[in-house]
């Protein structure tokens, strides 16, 4: 299992930084958008949030009718995560699910995968695996909502950036959804907001579906 030091260290911190699920009206639109087609599909199965953190996107996602476990390496998010959102299933994990199979084979099918601003923590190397092992576990129609910090250089696709609290990368919307395809989803949609005083990337919600 990974660790997450810089998260563990600065999880108090991080829980004051942000104290609500969405820092924009777009990140709460596009959540509900995701919910929607997860609903919509009519498929079995469980949701995972994908680096919850401290729960307040997971416990949205179950209050909008959604069965959902929030997974998180960092012991101390998931320890705010449960203090704030008792009803909430939150279990301690890693991205890709084949590190911790014994967890997310209890979870699966996955009828649909959250991970905001998570995935740029994982070393863009491991992403194809990250993605494979959510795509073994879903059926078709199962949906992925990514969010992260993006780039508009398509010389330099993926870029690490000075993220405050742990290695982070930025990716080109386009080298995701290439990435997401290889694995087996299609881009279904994708949003782009520009920088402003709060943000200093632009960011993109990409939502991808599990194909036959
Ligand atoms: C910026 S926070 C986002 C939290 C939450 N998704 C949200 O939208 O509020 C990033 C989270 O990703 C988690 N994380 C870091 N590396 C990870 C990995 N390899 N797999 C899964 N989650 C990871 C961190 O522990 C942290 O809780």
């Amino acid at each position: 299992m990974r660790t997450q030091p810089g998260y563990d260290a600065l999880a108090e911190q991080y829980e004051l930084t942000f104290p609500d699920p969405f820092q924009t009206p777009l990140e709460r639109h596009a959540v509900a958008a995701f919910t929607d087609m997860v609903l919509q599909h009519h498929s079995e199965g469980t949701v995972v949030d994908i680096g919850c953190g401290t729960g307040h996107v997971t416990a949205d996602l179950a209050h909008r009718g959604l069965e959902v476990v929030g997974i998180d390496p960092s012991e101390a998010m998931l320890g705010i995560a449960l203090k704030s959102h008792p009803e909430v299933a939150f279990r301690r994990g890693e991205a890709n699910l084949n590190d911790t199979v014994e967890l997310t084979d209890q979870l699966a099918p996955l009828r649909g995968v959250l991970a905001r601003f998570s995935l740029i923590h994982v070393d863009p190397h491991r992403i194809g695996g990250v993605l494979a092992s959510w795509a073994q576990r879903m059926p078709t129609g199962g949906v992925v909502l990514l969010a992260f910090q993006s780039t508009d250089d398509e010389g330099r696709p993926v870029a690490p950036f000075d993220h405050a609290v742990a290695p982070a990368w930025r990716w080109h919307p386009d080298e995701m959804s290439a990435q997401l395809a290889r694995a087996g989803f299609d881009e279904a949609w994708r949003t782009i907001s520009r920088t402003d005083p709060l943000h200093r990337f632009p960011e993109c919600h990409l939502a991808a579906v599990r194909r036959p």
